[in-house]
């Protein structure tokens, strides 16, 4: 994945090296999981030939899940799966500054699950990838976890 501005003004910021110590799917960090959205989401984008803007592609796919908690913790806000997208989506509005169109797609990235339909290409391709992502994490940590 080519190093875009929003890239590595993203990744190298001290807010966003928190994301190292939160956990995600089993072992994978949301700093990981992130990573592999948005090169997932290019990917897709070059499959399907759906023209995307690739630096807010990339910017909303590193911020998608930027709640910055742990939500395994016992203590985490309820109803963490329905509310995290706009956790992150105001998160990452406060720390970077976000578009219309970029707010709106962090915050639709639970659809269905949450019913706000995805209104831009990014954000469509967004959903696909994250679930995509989260089912291959999650298979492969279940898969160590049966053979460890
Ligand atoms: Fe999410
Ligand atoms: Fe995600």
């Amino acid at each position: 994945m080519e190093k875009t501005k929003a890239f590595q003004e993203i990744t190298g910021s001290d807010k966003y090296q928190r994301t190292k110590e939160l956990r995600q799917h089993g072992n994978v960090t949301v700093f990981e999981h992130s990573l592999a959205v948005a090169e997932t989401s290019l990917k897709i984008s070059k499959k399907l030939h759906i023209k995307v803007n690739e630096e807010s592609m990339v910017k909303v796919a590193l911020l998608h899940d930027y709640f910055l908690y742990d939500w395994h913790d016992k203590n985490h806000p309820k109803m963490h799966g329905f509310r995290h997208a706009t956790f992150a989506a105001d998160n990452a509005m406060r720390d970077f500054g976000l578009t219309d169109k970029e707010y709106r797609a962090i915050r639709s990235h639970m659809f269905p699950l949450n019913l706000r339909i995805p209104t831009s290409r990014e954000a469509f391709i967004l959903t696909l990838a994250d679930k995509y992502c989260a089912t291959s994490e999650t298979l492969k940590t279940r898969r160590k976890r049966r053979t460890a």
